[in-house]
C-alpha cells in the first residue's frame, strides 16, 4: 500500500510510563545519556518515555533493545494491559482515528482489543487460558469478537489451527500438554482469530529451541504475507528483527535511540548502542 502522512493505521505520541512518583526532573535525569531509567531524585522508574511513531497498514515494525529497555511496556500500554502515565494513540479503524484510544472507557478498550487487536506474549500462559482446550481458547476470542454460532466457531478454530500448523485432532487438548512451539502457534491462532488489522508480538520465540524458533518465525512471516496484517514485533534479538521487520525502533533505558528502515539500521547503525547491537550479531 502507498504510504503517505494520512494513511497510518496506528499513531502514537509521547507514550510514557513511569512507576513511582516522578519529580519535575525525572525525565531529564534518566535515559541513555545517564545509562539508567531510575530517577536519582525519587527512585521512580521510567519504563518508557516520549515514544512517538506511526505504523502503516500491513507494515511490520520492530522494537529491539536490551532487557529492561521498555519494549514490553510499549506494547502492553497499547494493548491496554496497563495504564500510561502520559501519551496518546489513535487507531484508524476505530472512530476513523479521531479518538485517543488510551483515554477511552474500559468497555470501549475491550471492544477495541477484541475487534481490532491481537497479542502474542512471550509466556503462553499470559495469552492462553490453560484450563481451556486449544480450540476453546480460540473460541473464547471469537465469542468476544461477536461470533456466536457454535458450528462456525468450531470450523473457524480448526481452520486457524491448520493455518498455524497445529494438528487439528489436538483441538480438544489443553495447551499444557503441548510443546512450547505448539503453545506459541495456538497463541498465534487465538491472536489472529478476530482478523485484527494489528498484531503485537512480544518475544514470541524467546526461550524456544533454535529449530523450533525458526519454524515459528517462518509461520509469522507467512501469516503476515497472507493476511497483510500490521505487526509490532518486540525482541531483544536482532536476528528476529532482521527476519521479520520492515522498520525498527531501537530502545535503551526507556527511550527510542534510533529508528528507521531495518536494513539501514543493520547496515549502518548511527547510535552507539545500535552499533553495539549490530556488532553482536556479526
Ligand atoms: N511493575 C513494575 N514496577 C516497577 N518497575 C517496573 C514494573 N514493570 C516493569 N518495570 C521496569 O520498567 C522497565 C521496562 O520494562 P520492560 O518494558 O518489561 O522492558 P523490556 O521488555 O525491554 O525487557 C524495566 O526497568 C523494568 O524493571
Ligand atoms: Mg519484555
Amino acid at each position: 500500500m502507498e504510504r503517505n502522512d494520512d494513511n497510518w493505521l496506528l499513531r502514537v505520541r509521547n507514550l510514557t510510563k513511569i512507576y513511582g512518583e516522578p519529580s519535575e526532573n525525572t525525565l531529564s535525569l534518566t535515559g541513555p545519556m545517564f545509562n539508567s531509567n531510575i530517577c536519582p531524585e525519587t527512585d521512580s522508574i521510567v519504563a518508557c518515555a516520549g515514544i512517538d511513531f506511526d505504523l502503516y497498514p500491513g507494515e511490520v515494525l520492530g522494537i529491539v533493545g536490551e532487557s529492561g529497555s521498555g519494549k514490553s511496556t510499549v506494547v502492553k500500554l497499547l494493548y491496554f494491559d496497563m495504564e500510561q502515565t502520559e501519551g496518546t494513540a489513535w487507531l484508524k479503524p476505530y472512530n476513523d482515528g479521531l479518538q485517543n484510544i488510551l483515554s477511552e472507557s474500559n468497555q470501549k478498550k475491550r471492544y477495541i482489543r477484541n475487534h481490532l487487536m491481537g497479542m502474542v506474549y512471550q509466556n503462553p500462559r499470559d495469552g492462553l487460558n490453560f484450563r481451556f482446550s486449544s480450540g476453546g481458547n480460540i473460541a473464547e476470542k471469537l465469542i468476544m469478537a461477536g461470533n456466536m454460532h457454535v458450528g462456525n466457531i468450531r470450523e473457524r478454530a480448526s481452520d486457524l489451527l491448520n493455518k498455524t500448523e497445529v494438528p487439528v485432532q489436538r483441538m480438544d487438548d489443553r495447551p499444557s500438554s503441548f510443546s512450547g512451539g505448539m503453545q506459541q502457534r495456538v497463541q498465534i491462532s487465538k491472536a489472529i482469530a478476530n482478523n485484527p488489522p494489528l498484531l503485537f508480538l512480544d518475544e514470541v520465540t524467546t526461550g524456544l529451541d533454535v529449530s523450533v524458533q525458526a519454524r515459528v518465525l517462518d509461520l509469522i512471516r507467512e501469516l503476515q504475507q497472507d493476511l497483510g496484517i500490521a505487526m509490532i514485533v518486540v525482541s531483544h534479538d536482532l536476528s528476529v528483527i532482521r527476519m521479520l521487520t520492515d522498520r525498527t525502533m531501537v530502545m535503551k533505558n526507556g527511550r527510542i535511540v534510533e529508528s528507521g528502515l531495518t536494513d539501514q539500521i543493520l547496515q549502518d547503525p548511527q547510535h552507539e548502542y545500535s552499533q553495539l547491537l549490530v556488532s553482536s550479531l556479526l
